[in-house]
């Protein structure tokens, strides 16, 4: 079994997210998401709309989420990748090249984000934060 993971905040989960999730899944056959904790969000000084426990019951009803786990500190990458098997690593090419050292462990994959819609856009033009 092909084990896939990607990380990310998913606030407001938008069709970016499913696009990225769905070419996530579809390179494997089990998709984990490292979900950033409402801890962690505030470390990368980012403001969710919804919870953690909202945001991760959110992506449990994707199908093509497996498991979500927390994501707590920048420096878990390579100890997940170890503790869950992962073949693959994915994430959008907003961070192209930036997870570049994981190569040594798994193979890295960035995806191109979907054009024109992101959380924040969303939140700006609702003027929710
Ligand atoms: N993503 C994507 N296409 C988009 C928006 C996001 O492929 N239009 C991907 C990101 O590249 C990342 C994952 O979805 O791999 C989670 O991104 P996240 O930062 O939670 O979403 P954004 O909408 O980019 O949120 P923000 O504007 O708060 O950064």
């Amino acid at each position: 079994m092909k084990r896939v993971i990607t990380y990310g905040t998913f606030d407001l989960i938008h069709y970016g997210h499913i696009n990225l999730l769905e070419r996530a899944r579809r390179l494997g056959d089990y998709l984990i998401v490292g979900l950033s904790t409402n801890e962690f969000n505030a470390i990368k000084n980012k403001k969710c709309y919804f919870s953690y426990e909202e945001r991760k019951r959110l992506l449990e009803a994707i199908r093509y989420v497996d498991l979500v786990i927390p994501e707590e500190a920048w420096e878990q990458k390579a100890s997940d990748i170890k503790l869950y098997q992962i073949d693959t690593f994915v994430i959008g090419d907003d961070w192209e090249g930036k997870f570049d050292e994981l190569k040594s462990l798994c193979e890295v994959v960035y995806l191109n984000r979907t054009p024109e819609v992101s959380t924040t856009k969303i939140k700006s033009e609702l003027k929710i934060f």
